[in-house]
């Protein structure tokens, strides 16, 4: 039986008073946040004020300097890498520059997502079985593009290739998804398309969701609760309907 099966009301993630320290600096300082199952969060905030970094700690490639740092339910700091990685699989992470293998196929990047992110080697030099094909059909599919199933994945568009990370992290069926500024590099409307795939997703299979994004609009209209970061700090946390332009304009301010 799973953690999470133990402990259906544990958060999935709980940070206390944490603190990420880059030399002098301070990425993180002193942040505490709960987020709880099939909540869908967005992360906004000034360039440099920590959001990739929580996302880091949040998916464990990072540690935290101080504070505790729990991932569903157990703490990193006393995990082994063994139960680290365990963990690990539980949580899919999507970035903005889509980090798939260009010269493969689509299937093979999507299959991927299977093997957990420490063995895409052997996910690369697997033959695909004919139950893998399906698994990575049907993701394929639920993210719009079926037809590209032997493409060569750096022929794809960007907005596809975001839809081929998707399908990657569909396969992995985490209990949670982060994604870090998954929009950033598309136009307007291939960005609309991957926010509305995120978070129909995300709910539709219940799975908690946690999304970095520039444009404040998207963290309005496709996320139910805002967290304002600035200079490694919390500034608001709070549904998305309550969240001021008072304190989104502070939130982006220049210092004078
Ligand atoms: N590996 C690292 N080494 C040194 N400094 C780092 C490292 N990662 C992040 N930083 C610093 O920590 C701070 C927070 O960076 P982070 O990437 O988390 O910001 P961000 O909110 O994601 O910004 P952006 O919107 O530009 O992506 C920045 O000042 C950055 O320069
Ligand atoms: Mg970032």
């Amino acid at each position: 039986m799973r953690v999470m099966d133990l402990h259906m009301n544990t958060a999935v993630f709980n940070l206390t008073h944490v603190t990420k320290q880059f030399g002098n600096l301070a990425a993180l300082h002193d942040v505490t946040l709960q987020i709880a199952p099939g909540e869908r969060v967005a992360l906004v905030g000034p360039s440099g004020a920590g959001k990739s970094t929580l996302l880091s700690l949040l998916n464990g490639t990072q540690q935290a300097d101080a504070g505790q740092v729990q991932l569903l339910g157990q703490d990193v700091a006393q995990l082994s890498t063994r139960q680290l990685r365990a963990v690990q699989k539980r949580i899919g992470t999507i970035y903005q520059q889509f980090h798939l293998v260009d010269n493969l196929a689509v299937i093979h990047n999507v299959n991927a997502g299977q093997l957990g992110r420490w063995s895409l080697g052997r996910a690369l030099l697997s033959l695909l079985r004919p139950s893998d094909v399906t698994t990575v059909y049907d993701a394929l599919h639920k993210v719009g593009i079926p037809e590209k199933l032997y493409e060569r994945t750096g022929q794809l568009s960007g907005g596809q290739q975001q839809r081929v990370a998707l399908a990657r992290v569909l396969v992995q069926n985490p209990d949670v998804i982060l994604a870090d500024e998954p929009i950033a590099s598309l136009d307007p409307e291939r960005a609309r398309e991957i926010m509305d795939l995120l978070s129909q997703l995300a709910q539709e299979m219940g799975k908690t969701l946690v999304v970095s994004v520039h444009a404040i609009e998207f963290a309005y209209s496709h996320c139910e609760r805002i967290v304002g970061l600035r200079d490694g700090r919390i500034l608001f946390d709070a549904p998305a309907s309550q969240v001021t332009p008072e304190q989104v304009q502070a939130l982006y301010k220049i210092e004078a």
